[in-house]
């Protein structure tokens, strides 16, 4: 949902280039957030005046435009230091255009330029505030009133600094951001901040840095109230008076020194491995090549420094390979995959299983209410695909939520409910928003999140990382089936000491020990799926029946299919289909339907004789050697077998790759299909 990118290099020789192309290239790395326009800004070789190129579309188009316009021998000449900004955007407010893309500027002259992600939800107020003080708005976006408020604020308080500046026009805007700002005014700096939007920044030295924190420094409460400089209307406060903190910059003294403040680590990994994300409300500025963190109010559980982490992903983990497509890598990453999920925590030869992260909740676990799972989309369907597995060997009513509508029921929530949060970036604004609410409310928060670092990570009491590695496909996979184990897992946590489950916990250890082998098996049907995919792809609507352990992966071919293809797609519950969706079914109408040998199998093999006595020709998904089933249809796909529960993430595999086909056959972008972006951080 945006990506921020920002670089400032300090006494390390970069002409401005090189900075561009750094700027571009940690874009590119960031457009799976949002592709509908891009755009960068640099200071202007005279060194007075900052230059901005905007453009419609993918970074591609912007690179393009950079290469033609920015050629000349002072673009490549050597600058000490220097501060870029640049940002690929996902629309909230306002069409993509080149007027509405980002960096958004406080006026003519590129006084102060600002990249943001996220929404100022009171853009609207802030924006008349400003129009009665003559400013004029050439945007329909929320980002340029900042752009303007700190132009507003300088104008009228010329002593303060950069930081004071943009700490003073934050406490003026309300929503979710994540900000990097840059002022011909202030050369050689930076200030980004972030609230309910993640940021990081990351930092490269040529030596090794003499600390692994940095100080958090405050300002004073007492001063804020004094004084507030008040709309002359309304009364309220506009401008609140400066913080006053002791030593402004406390220092990571390094004298060459270079920057990166980004969205998320996969833009800076192949500069640096050394980040610090930022928490909400932090102020972070470089001056004189030299970071502060800073904070406007100071809480009792605020610790007194951010701590610098080593980042362990590796460059490769972002980079395509031999693939076309990132989500192609993804879907043939899961063999891997779904083994460092299990990496450490489940030991074959003892039976046992270890979730570090959760281990010593455990006994406040099982006294619990019940269990919710809460999620969107790909999230709430691992939830949906484990919810069985749960309630049997958990014995507790479990719930499966999607974020959204939770909230949108006020659900009651108890002190002694446990409630998950399923989300590979750790940043969906309607799960972070359902986990504080239920937070609030005094349940136990468990996170099962990809990424390290991310919001709902660092509010949840315990949970379990993923480890899928990055996922940049903006269509979600690897992590589906990751999410999936990992609630499998934490299910046969649960059901340690169950005597009674002993057998059936075997089954499931057992199962998960051939589980990459099998994933390997299914993977090569890709050329069987692409060939299906040629039926497919010019039909206007593809139907996917099952239930019981299946129906979830009916849900998640369906997601698939809609998001990559645009084609209509319904994952339905097999039960149902008499209840309405068996009018769909004729002789023309695409159906998919995953029949296996387990409890629901004669239920499923009555509603595949439902669809063939309607002239139904569906593609059946089976298990190997299953000749009964198979003769329903000419076309099948047979997948090895394995314990009922775990079947979703072998069945689910055919769905991607169909839909990956679909999506190529029909000429779509698979990595980031219209309209969408990976990570939503608006509700
Ligand atoms: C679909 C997809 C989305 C996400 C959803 C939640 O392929 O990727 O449906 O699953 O937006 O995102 P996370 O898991 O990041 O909370």
């Amino acid at each position: 949902m945006c990506g921020i990118f920002a670089y400032l290099n300090y006494l390390t020789p970069k002409s401005r280039l090189e900075v561009l192309d750094l700027l571009v290239t940690g874009l590119k790395r960031l457009e799976y957030r949002g592709y509908d326009s891009t755009g960068v800004a640099i200071d202007a070789p005279d060194n007075k005046n900052i230059v901005m190129v905007k453009r419609t579309g993918k970074v591609k188009v912007l690179e393009d435009a950079i290469q033609e316009n920015f050629s000349g021998s002072e673009y490549s000449e050597p600058v000490l230091t220097h501060v870029g900004i640049a940002h690929t955007r996902w629309a909230t407010h306002g069409v993509p255009c080149e007027l509405n893309s980002h960096p958004h500027r406080s006026d003519e002259g590129n006084s102060f330029v600002v990249v943001h992600n996220g929404i100022i939800t009171n853009y609207n107020d802030v924006k008349t505030f400003l129009q009665k003080r003559g400013y004029e708005f050439e945007s329909d976006t929320d980002t340029e009133v900042f752009a303007k408020l700190v132009h507003h604020l300088w104008k009228k308080h010329p002593g303060y600094s950069f930081r004071e500046l943009v700490e003073q026009a934050i406490l003026q805007v309300e929503g979710a951001f994540a900000i990097a700002v840059k002022s011909k005014h202030f050369p050689g700096e930076c200030v980004a901040s972030r609230r309910s939007s993640p940021l990081l920044v990351g930092i490269k030295t040529k030596t090794r840095l003499a600390t692994d924190h940095i100080p958090i420094l405050y300002g004073k409460d007492d001063n804020q109230k004094k004084n507030p400089d008040k709309d002359a209307e309304s009364g309220k406060p506009t401008v609140l008076p400066r913080s006053d903190s002791t030593s402004e910059f406390m220092p990571l003294e390094n004298k060459e020194v270079e920057y990166f403040f980004a969205s998320d680590a996969s833009a800076v990994i192949e500069h640096t491995n050394r980040v610090i994300y930022l928490e909400d409300d932090d102020v972070a500025a470089v001056r004189d090549g030299t970071l502060s963190i800073h904070r406007l109010k100071k809480s009792l559980d605020d610790p007194h420094a951010r701590e610098i982490t080593t980042l362990k992903m590796e460059i490769q983990q972002i980079m395509k390979g031999n693939y076309d497509y990132f989500m192609q890598k993804e879907i043939f990453e899961q063999p891997e995959s779904v083994v460092n999920t299990m990496r450490g925590r489940v030991r074959f030869d003892g039976n046992s299983i270890v979730l570090g992260g959760i281990k010593d909740y455990i006994p406040e676990i099982k006294r619990c209410r019940r269990l919710m799972l809460i999620g969107c989309g790909t999230s709430y369907h691992s939830a949906v695909a484990t919810r069985q597995l749960l309630e049997e060997l958990t014995e507790l009513p479990v719930m499966v939520e999607l974020a959204s509508d939770f909230l949108d029921r006020n659900t009651p929530i108890f002190r002694d409910d446990v409630c998950f949060f399923i989300s590979q970036s750790g940043e969906t604004a309607d799960t972070l928003m359902a986990l504080r609410y239920c937070k609030q409310r005094g349940a136990l928060i468990v996170g099962i999140t990809n990424t390290v670092g991310s919001s709902i990570c660092r509010e949840s009491h315990c949970g379990v990382h993923i480890n899928a590695g990055p996922e940049i496909g903006v269509a979600s996979t690897k992590a589906y089936t990751s999410q999936f184990i990992s609630l499998v897992m934490f299910a046969l946590v649960m059901s340690e000491d169950r005597l009674s489950l002993q057998q059936r916990r075997l089954e499931i250890l057992q199962a998960l020990s051939k589980l990459a082998d099998q994933i390997r098996e299914v993977l090569k049907l890709d050329k069987v799926v692409q060939e299906l995919a040629k039926d497919l792809y010019q039909h206007k609507s593809l139907l996917i029946m099952g239930r019981g352990y299946n129906f979830a992966t009916c849900l998640e071919g369906a997601l698939k299919v809609k998001e990559l293809t645009y084609m209509h797609s319904e994952g339905i519950m097999a039960g149902e289909l008499k209840h309405g969706p068996l009018a769909l079914v004729d002789d023309s109408m695409p159906v998919l339907m995953i029949v296996l040998r387990d409890p629901v199998y004669t239920k499923c093999m009555n509603a595949l004789q439902q669809v063939t006595s309607r002239k139904g020709c569906p593609i059946i998904i089976c298990e190997e050697g299953d000749e009964e089933t198979k003769a329903f249809s000419s076309r099948h796909l047979e997948i090895p077998r394995t314990v009922d529960c775990l079947q979703g993430i072998l069945t689910v595999i055919p769905m991607q790759l169909l839909s990956y086909h679909i999506a190529v056959l029909r000429g779509c972008d698979v990595d980031c299909p219209r309209n969408l972006a990976k990570s939503v951080t608006v509700e």
